[in-house]
């Protein structure tokens, strides 16, 4: 029944979402999903005009908090889920490639919210989701590429505090901003923390709970605290 309204819908509205509704589902449940991104597409078609740009489909949820939105490039079928936060003022914007989800209470943050020099910007390629309860921080720029996965409170830090002066408080040295990358096809699990000046190579897989201090070579496993290569998927 799910597919069968998701094909229709799909074909009146000229939209894939044929796979935001699972075959099995009974009616009630996909009537209930459809209510609720017929809502957030109203609530999308109210805000849209104040982004850089945004293209097909563009379904806001409840509570999203959107600043700066002049600096976010959003592509087709964009969803910003219930409660996250996401703000754009940066020196290259954020640029959401097409099929992006930011999951319900992610906080994407490129600047300090009071004042201080404005962060460089994040990018996020097709078919790439940011999961629930994550964090962004892309003051240093994050490059996130096609079909990636993140697993709840996943966070990414491109930014360290300076703190080799022992004279003066540790909030006064500045900061280090490094580039981080994570590269396509990866799945970043539960919990992950990755941290500045990091790639994550295409194809890897972080564990749950894993705190990546350095590269990831493509295709690896890895996990812990430091992260360490269990596997190879190749
Ligand atoms: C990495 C993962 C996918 C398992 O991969 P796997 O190839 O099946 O790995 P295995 O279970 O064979 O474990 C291999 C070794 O790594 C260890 N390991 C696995 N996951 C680990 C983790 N998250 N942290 C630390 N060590 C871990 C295992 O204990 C095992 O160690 P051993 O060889 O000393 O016994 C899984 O452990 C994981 O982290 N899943 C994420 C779950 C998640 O976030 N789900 C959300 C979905 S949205």
């Amino acid at each position: 029944m799910g597919n069968f309204l998701g094909k229709t819908i799909s074909k009146l509205a000229g939209i894939d979402l044929s796979d935001r509704f699972g075959a099995e589902w009974d009616s009630f449940s996909t009537l209930g999903v459809m209510v609720r991104m017929g809502i957030w597409m109203v609530r999308g078609m109210l805000v849209r005009w104040r982004f850089g740009a945004a293209k097909g489909l563009f379904l806001i949820g409840k509570d999203v908090t959107i600043r700066q939105a002049s600096y976010i490039i959003a592509g087709k079928n964009f969803i910003a889920q219930d409660h996250c936060e996401i703000n754009g003022l940066s020196q290259k914007g954020l640029v959401f490639g097409d099929k992006v989800t930011i999951g319900s209470y992610a906080i994407i943050r490129p600047t300090n919210l009071y004042g201080g020099e404005a962060g460089v910007g994040l990018k996020v390629g097709n078919n790439s989701s940011i999961g629930p309860y994550a964090y962004i921080g892309c003051s240093g720029y994050i490059e996130i590429g096609d079909n990636v996965m993140m697993s709840p409170r996943v966070s990414i830090y491109s930014e360290n505090h300076n703190f080799s002066e022992t004279t003066m408080p540790m909030i006064e040295q500045g900061v280090t901003r490094s580039f981080v990358k994570i590269e396509d096809d990866c799945w970043l699990a539960a919990n992950s923390v990755i941290l500045a000046g990091v790639t994550v190579g295409k194809g890897s897989v972080v564990a749950a709970g894993s705190i990546v201090t350095k590269d990831v070579p493509p295709y690896s496993i890895v996990a812990g605290n430091p992260a360490k290569i269990i596997k190879s998927r190749k």
